[in-house]
């Protein structure tokens, strides 16, 4: 005869490191997805039945309909720092934990972001893509010039960990004048240490010659950078996104990146990823990367730890190491 285990039940919904897993799986009732499935939102809802905890990455949506399906759900750890997939307020309300995985990702994403500034800036994708091409005949002086980094002024949305770095990197490393816009002004101490002026967003779009967009996605950010924005803009500038897809509306940048009113582009994340929106993928001015401003193996593993170690601490000790938000009421 077989006796229920007493053990928290717990569902991974997309594959981690095998060592991760092996972890989750000495103190849990684990059920996993190494094969990597890519489940619909009622098949996810299906496979939560009973369970009391999940790991999720980004890409899985936590919504109120979800919540309302399974009542048994205690917490969702999320294996990235943004957390827009979660429906926070209906989880806070309906009593469950969310966690997230903020820190271990912010060095590697910030040095990704300066990557891609500098690949977009300096026409290194459409460059290649012209040599492999076999096009390459000849050195000429105007051969795919691009704008320097150096001495430029970077500007910043979004002065977040991630933005922070990011803008140290100009700073220290390329005598970068560095201008950011945020929700909340940084305190003197943390400006200097980047280096950084905080201005109004008309003052970031136009004096910007590379705008790095590192703002978390909200109602509030959707198509903050949109036909407008882009035309208040340099005509010389570079628009990274590392942010979240949905913070720029992309049908505008491919048009503003055809017709010039912008030099260039650099994008990892799309509105409705993994679909990139077509428009994007015919014009020669725009790097494109798929969503992997944190992908270094360290970086990855240590974002999967911490939301295995907030599944742990949450059914041993009662706690989190990184909530975003406090539940209202306890399920159970
Ligand atoms: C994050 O951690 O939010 C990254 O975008 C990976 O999903």
């Amino acid at each position: 005869m077989t006796t229920p285990s007493s053990k928290p039940r717990i569902l991974v919904s997309r594959a981690i490191f095998p060592e991760v897993l092996a972890q989750l799986e000495s103190v849990f009732d684990v059920e996993h997805n190494q094969a990597d499935a890519l489940w619909s939102a009622q098949e996810l809802i299906t496979r939560l039945q009973g369970k009391d905890g999940v790991l999720t990455t980004g890409s899985e949506c936590i919504s109120a309909e979800l919540l309302q399906a399974c009542p048994q759900l205690r917490i969702c750890a999320n294996m990235a720092v943004g957390f827009n997939n979660f429906d926070v307020p209906a989880m806070t309300a309906s009593g469950v934990q969310g966690t997230n995985a903020p820190d271990v990702l912010t060095e590697t994403t910030a040095d990704f972001g300066f990557a891609l500034l500098m690949a977009t800036a300096r026409r290194m994708a459409e460059s290649e893509h012209f040599l492999r091409a076999g096009l390459w005949k000849r050195w000429s002086y105007d051969m795919f010039c691009g704008s320097d980094i150096h001495g430029a002024t970077l500007g910043i949305l979004g002065m977040g960990r991630i933005g922070q770095g990011i803008a140290r990197r100009g700073f220290h490393g390329f005598g970068m004048k560095v201008i950011y816009h945020n929700r909340r002004r940084l305190d003197a101490e943390m400006e200097a240490a980047c280096g950084a002026r905080y201005v109004d967003k008309a003052t970031l779009l136009t004096q910007s010659d590379h705008l790095v967009l590192v703002v978390p996605y909200s109602a509030e950010s959707h198509h903050v950078i949109g036909a407008k924005e882009l035309a208040q803009m340099k005509s010389t500038a570079t628009l990274v996104n590392i942010a979240r897809g949905g913070i720029v509306d992309d049908a505008a940048l491919a048009c503003a990146l055809r017709s010039g009113q912008i030099a260039a582009a650099g994008l990892d994340v799309f509105e409705g990823e993994p679909r990139v929106h077509p428009d994007l993928l015919t014009v020669p001015n725009v790097v494109l990367t798929p969503h992997i401003a944190s992908a270094t193996l360290a970086t990855r593993r240590a974002m999967a730890q911490l939301a295995a170690d907030n599944l742990l601490r949450f059914f041993v000790h009662g706690d989190v190491l990184t909530p975003v938000n406090t539940p209202v009421a306890s399920r159970n």
